[in-house]
């Protein structure tokens, strides 16, 4: 399964022969601005966006970390904007301005009005920010090529040499800290244009995998062209893997047409379990039961499973229309079984949570239900993610300096609307996918014993979450994902993802770290070396200026891949950095990382630890503060037992599986509304530490 050294030895010996053997026609990336766009484009676009590609803080001492002024004065609560024309949100402009910002206590669903100066700011379909300007080919839109002017190294290349595969067990994390950092990802952004599940319906390459002539390239298309020598895909006489560029500002028309291109993302920026909810009102509504404050979902085998994809054969990759394919606020969601099974614990959780809450009060309607449950699964998935799994990630000292976590039993309430919570381009498309690095290829099915039952094979199961409803499979997998170890944050990568990604049945599929690399270009991130520098390690003159992070091995690839040590690709020099002591990642992917989640947090009005705005109150906030990932897996299985208390942690002595029981959980007595029938409050009104006016809320 494994050839590692003999593919890599091979790969040396035609690397030179293919870092500028591309086929001519690709010189060219056309980029034409649709022409299918209505001339009322560019008002869409909010003029605030030329100004806030800063907007954090962590790094400070560079003119991209300016705090962004928000323009114009803050919309009066539930006073119109400014009369908005008609438009199809699904085909036009970069973002939706809201029409008015209620007054209102819980988050919309598409992020609008979070931020109050600016209400636009985070919401579906806008560009990502950047911490350094963009770096394409032709100063505007097409992708990166090396200072000579040459085409970089194959990224296909780039992979082969890179990214072989090779079986090194994580020594602590669980598969579950890699399958939760899909689900915060997930969360945050998806370039715009692809459903990162499925096949993209644009077709670059010839049916039977060879390059198209220029003329007769579909727009958009930027294929990874494949070595003629790829130890796969020459078996099958494949030249041409199909990749479809970002859709960006520039092709909607929000731009000038000589300024910079910036890519868009499909979904709100915030941390806000959109995953479950939704992006947009109409997506909520389809999730929805409208009873009981409740999920929809379909009850089969005596288990509840999340509703059926209106469009199964469109986005899964069924072989019966018996076979499950689901509707969650994400398109991700069927992309593979354990992520799946995630999206189904966090939609559990929330009925979970409807239940007890409609018990409490009965006086309450379907509509405060939902929205108190979702503030409370919001904050859980948000304390989850800061305090459980990023100091894993980013290292808990490093969030205790940067002021990502707070060690404190107070409200935080840091909120500064100055600071952008825009996904950073840098973060969701180099940074972030580092760790692609933890994906296992091989899921186990763990029994109430820890004994190993069985496996799936990756590939066998992308977009079929069928597999989930077999038997026991659910709870198997659920105790797989805190029993198994996630694969080391390093340079190999499993061949289920390198070679067998999306295959639906075919002996070979894609490659996902060619397609990060391509991604990198198609995006025009600055060099490798200029984010060193940005991120306060010394610019490189020489490959071996590398060697202070990078190995000697590694930089020898880099000098055979690259012409100069300005031309690396960030995502392939920061991925071979040795790790910052206590964290995931090497120093230059530290530096990206952390100024995100700085920004996710300080930028997010609703943030479970701010005072008024959150939903909570302090009793409220410190019980939140007892959820676990563990706990979730065991309230939302079926016959789930037991778990160890740090299920991102691998089972030890002293991390033991104890009865569920055992695990700490939220009471959500608290939650008792004790003024039969008052209207709660809505965001914005001070809370106090006992409750909504003192009397609200049950106080232990
Ligand atoms: C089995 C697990 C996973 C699979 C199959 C997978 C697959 C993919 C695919 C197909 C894309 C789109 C690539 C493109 O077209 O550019 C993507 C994007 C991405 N992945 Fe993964 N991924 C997995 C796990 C993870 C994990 C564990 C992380 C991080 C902790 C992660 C972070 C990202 C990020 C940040 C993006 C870009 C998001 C954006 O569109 O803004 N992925 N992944």
């Amino acid at each position: 399964m494994k050839p590692v050294i003999i593919i890599t030895v091979f790969i040396f010996q035609v690397a030179q022969k293919f870092v500028t053997g591309i086929h001519p026609s690709y010189n060219i990336f056309s980029q034409q601005p649709q022409q299918t766009l209505n001339n009322n484009g560019l008002q869409y676009f909010p003029q605030s966006y030329q100004s806030i590609s800063g907007g954090g803080r962590v790094l400070g001492g560079n003119s991209y970390f300016g705090n962004f002024v928000p323009s114009g004065p803050p919309p009066q609560p539930g006073i119109p904007l400014a009369p908005q024309p008609t438009q199809d949100p699904a085909t036009l402009g970069c973002g939706t301005p809201p029409a008015s910002c209620p007054n209102s206590r819980y988050r919309s669903y598409d992020g609008s009005c979070n931020n109050l100066r600016n209400p636009i700011l985070g919401t579906p379909n806008t560009p990502y920010t950047r911490l350094l300007p963009q770096n394409y080919g032709d100063g505007i839109s097409n992708p990166t090529l090396a200072k000579s002017g040459n085409e970089l190294p194959l990224s296909r290349l780039v992979s082969l040499i890179i990214y072989p595969d090779a079986p090194i067990e994580d020594p602590i994390f669980t598969l579950n800290a890699m399958q939760y950092g899909q689900i915060i990802t997930h969360d945050m952004s998806m370039i715009l244009g692809s459903t990162q599940a499925q096949p993209h319906g644009t077709r670059c390459c010839s049916p039977d995998g060879q390059l198209l002539e220029l003329a007769n390239i579909p727009e958009h298309c930027y294929p990874i062209v494949l070595p003629e020598h790829d130890p796969q895909h020459s078996q099958t006489n494949t030249r041409c893997m199909n990749f479809v560029r970002t859709i960006t500002d520039r092709d909607r028309r929000c731009i000038p047409e000589n300024q910079a291109a910036e890519q868009l993302t499909a979904v709100n920026h915030y941390l806000d379990l959109s995953i479950v909810y939704g992006n947009t009102d109409q997506v909520n509504q389809q999730v929805r039961q409208f009873q009981g404050g409740r999920l929809r979902v379909d009850q089969r085998n005596g288990q509840e499973w999340p509703p059926r994809s209106l469009n199964a054969s469109g986005v899964c990759a069924i072989q019966s229309p018996q076979e499950a394919c689901y509707l969650a606020g994400d398109a991700r969601v069927n992309q593979n079984p354990q992520l799946t099974v995630l999206q189904i614990i966090l939609l559990r959780e929330h009925n979970r949570i409807a239940n007890a809450l409609s018990k409490l009060n009965p006086h309450w309607d379907d509509e405060t239900i939902f929205q108190e449950a979702r503030i409370i699964n919001i904050a859980q998935h948000q304390f989850i993610s800061y305090y459980e799994w990023l100091p894993i990630f980013i290292g808990v000292k490093n969030s205790l300096k940067n002021k990502i976590i707070f060690n404190t039993k107070d409200f935080v309430n840091d909120y500064d609307e100055s600071v952008n919570p825009t996904i950073l381009n840098e973060h969701a498309n180099a940074a972030f996918r580092y760790f692609h690095s933890l994906i296992v290829g091989s899921l186990d099915l763990v029994t109430e014993k820890r004994s190993s039952y069985g496996s799936l094979r990756l590939s066998d199961w992308f977009n079929r979450p069928q597999i989930l409803e077999e038997g026991d499979n659910f709870d198997q997998l659920a105790r797989g994902l805190n029993t198994q170890p996630e694969s080391a944050s390093d340079q190999y990568h499993t061949s289920e993802i390198t070679q067998f990604l999306f295959r639906a049945g075919q002996p070979f599929g894609s490659d996902l770290k060619a397609i990060d690399v391509q991604r990198n270009r198609d995006h025009g991130l600055a060099s490798y070396n200029d984010y060193r520098e940005f991120c306060g390690l010394p610019r490189a003159h020489t490959f071996n200026g590398f060697l202070d992070v990078i190995s000697q091995k590694n930089v020898e690839k880099l000098s055979t891949l690259y012409e100069s040590p300005e031309d690396v690709d960030l995502t392939v020099g920061g991925s071979l950095e040795a790790h910052v002591p206590g964290t995931l990642s090497g120093p230059t992917f530290l530096c990206i990382l952390t100024e995100q989640f700085f920004r996710t947090r300080k930028g997010d009005r609703f943030f479970f630890e701010n005072s008024g705005t959150s939903g909570l109150n302090l009793d409220q906030l410190n019980e939140i503060r007892k959820t676990s990932i563990s706990r979730l897996l065991c309230d939302n299985s079926y016959n789930v037992r037991a778990m160890q208390p740090r299920g991102f942690e691998r089972i030890s002595h002293s991390n033991p599986v104890v009865p569920c029981e055992n695990l700490p959980a939220v009471d959500l007595s608290l939650w008792k509304d004790m003024s039969s029938g008052h209207a709660l409050p809505s965001a914005g009104v001070p809370l106090d530490t006992v409750g909504y006016g003192g009397h609200l809320f049950y106080k232990k």
